[in-house]
């Protein structure tokens, strides 16, 4: 059996995707790939608690006290350097890496989107945002999708899908929830699984 290849999850808020990964590790689901480093992109993501809680290490990357993009991405890259990281897992993490972060990265990058590409994604659609913007649409079936980061946000090859059906007085927060229950929690550990079973 080989080494598990080394993961990094970024991270910006809750982090109930990361926890998802962390619940993977511990069963067993999650084993081609073990979680070294939870990076979060401000200091006050509680994801950093849950990492901490299970003996991982980490770090945090803030834009707004490293001044541009290119700091910011140059922080990012010490870390990953310090960890050997192999796999970088974006788990709610709500900041834009630039072509020439991702470009240095190629199908070694897994985000995962709530809504089913290419329906809902882009630049803006993140958090509440493509939940939101399903109900106006009056779409009945949603969903999360896992794939992988390219220069273009949400527009990486795709590894994963499952649908959501939408029920009648959705709010945003409730359908985010259901969306995250039956889809986002499910198949990004395995989506994860497989791709650091294929790069043994
Ligand atoms: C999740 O729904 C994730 O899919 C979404 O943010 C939420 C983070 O929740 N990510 C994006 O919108 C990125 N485009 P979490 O911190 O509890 O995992």
């Amino acid at each position: 059996m080989s080494t598990p290849k080394k993961i990094a999850v970024f991270v910006s808020g809750g982090g109930t995707n990361l926890q998802a990964l962390i619940d993977a590790q511990e069963s067993g689901i999650l084993h081609s790939g073990k979680i070294v480093l939870v990076l979060a992109s401000n200091p006050t993501a509680y994801a950093l608690e849950r990492a901490k809680n299970h003996g991982i290490a980490t770090a945090v990357a803030w834009k707004k006290e490293l001044g541009s993009q290119e700091a910011f991405e140059a922080a990012i890259e010490r870390e990953l350097a310090a960890h050997n990281i192999d796999l970088i897992v974006l788990a709610g993490f709500m900041n834009i890496l630039s072509a020439a972060f991702t470009s240095k990265w190629p199908e070694r990058i897994i985000n995962v989107h709530p809504a089913l590409i290419p329906s809902f994604c882009g630049k803006g659609m993140y958090g509440l945002a493509p939940h939101i913007a399903a109900l106006e649409m009056g779409v009945k079936v949603t969903g999360a999708t896992v794939h992988f980061v390219n220069e273009i946000p949400d527009g990486g090859k795709i590894i994963a899908q499952k649908a959501v059906y939408i029920e009648e007085g959705d709010t945003p927060e409730v359908l985010q929830r259901r969306v995250m229950e039956q889809a986002e929690w499910i198949i990004l550990p395995r989506a994860v699984e497989q791709v650091a079973a294929s790069m043994a």
